[in-house]
């Protein structure tokens, strides 16, 4: 049976008193062996979260692509897994649009989080213009395609997939359960070109205007296997009653 995982996604979002309050709404529903919820706080609420979000992984948004070293304002991952941290969100598409993240600088990133024992939470999805040109199957395989040629079998079975189609991430405009059950198989078959047991076996999350009001039915697809969730998870109940939706 597949691992399935709620994964909040915080983004730049809430300031220390409002995660402190956020803790104190927050107890995590029990989950059994393959069910996880994972909370990615910005960087600076790293050590705030592992002291008083309870029963909860903590993950973080981003690391460097670089070991260590002068790198001024930038977070590794080595710092972030001796926190101890043991996720992180690579490949967002916020991350790559704003701040021009190509396929090569997630690989170098990827390959650090691995190295640190982090389990990296790939994002892949495309934007409206793509989605609505039809291309939307084959650009989401070609980041798929990008990435895996570089890790070996053994690492990528460590990957956690997030299709976030852009065009659903903070518009309140959530993939229909079909498209996203459509997208998760083609993925999954794109992934199976690499091997058909890291395909069966690798967990793909949806995320895109997740909310306690739909997650049930998106996570009952056969592919679907939880979600990342942003703005919903910044509110206790809301991400409660994702979580156990799954
Ligand atoms: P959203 O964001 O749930 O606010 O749409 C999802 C994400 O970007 O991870």
């Amino acid at each position: 049976m597949r691992n399935k995982y709620a994964i909040a996604n915080w983004k730049m979002h809430l300031t220390k008193s409002e995660v402190l309050k956020y803790a104190k709404n927050f107890v995590c529903p029990t989950l059994p062996d393959n069910k996880h919820a994972v909370v990615c706080v910005p960087f600076p609420y790293l050590d705030l979260a592992l002291t008083h979000l309870n029963k909860i992984a903590i993950g973080a948004q981003n690391c460097a692509d670089h070991a260590s070293g002068a790198y001024t304002g930038e977070v590794s991952a080595m710092m972030l897994a001796s926190m101890p941290i043991k996720y992180v969100i690579i490949g967002h598409s916020e991350r790559r649009e704003y701040y021009q993240e190509t396929h090569n600088i997630l690989i170098k990133k990827i390959k650090l989080a691995l190295e640190n024992g982090l389990t990296p939470v790939f994002c892949c999805g495309e934007s409206l213009a793509i989605r609505e040109s039809r291309k939307h199957n084959e650009f989401v395989a070609q980041q798929i395609k990008n990435i895996f040629p570089s890790f070996t079998h053994e690492e990528l079975t460590k990957f956690i997939i997030a299709y976030e189609p852009i065009w659903a991430i903070g518009t309140g405009k959530t993939a229909s359960t079909e498209q996203a059950e459509a997208m998760h198989q083609h993925i999954r078959n794109a992934i199976a070109e690499f091997s058909q047991s890291l395909a069966d076996g690798i967990s793909i999350l949806y995320g895109g205007s997740v909310k306690s009001n739909n997650a049930k039915e998106l996570f009952s697809s056969p592919n679907v296997d939880g979600g990342l969730i942003g703005g919903a998870s910044l509110q206790p109940d809301q991400f409660i009653e994702i979580i156990k939706a799954l």
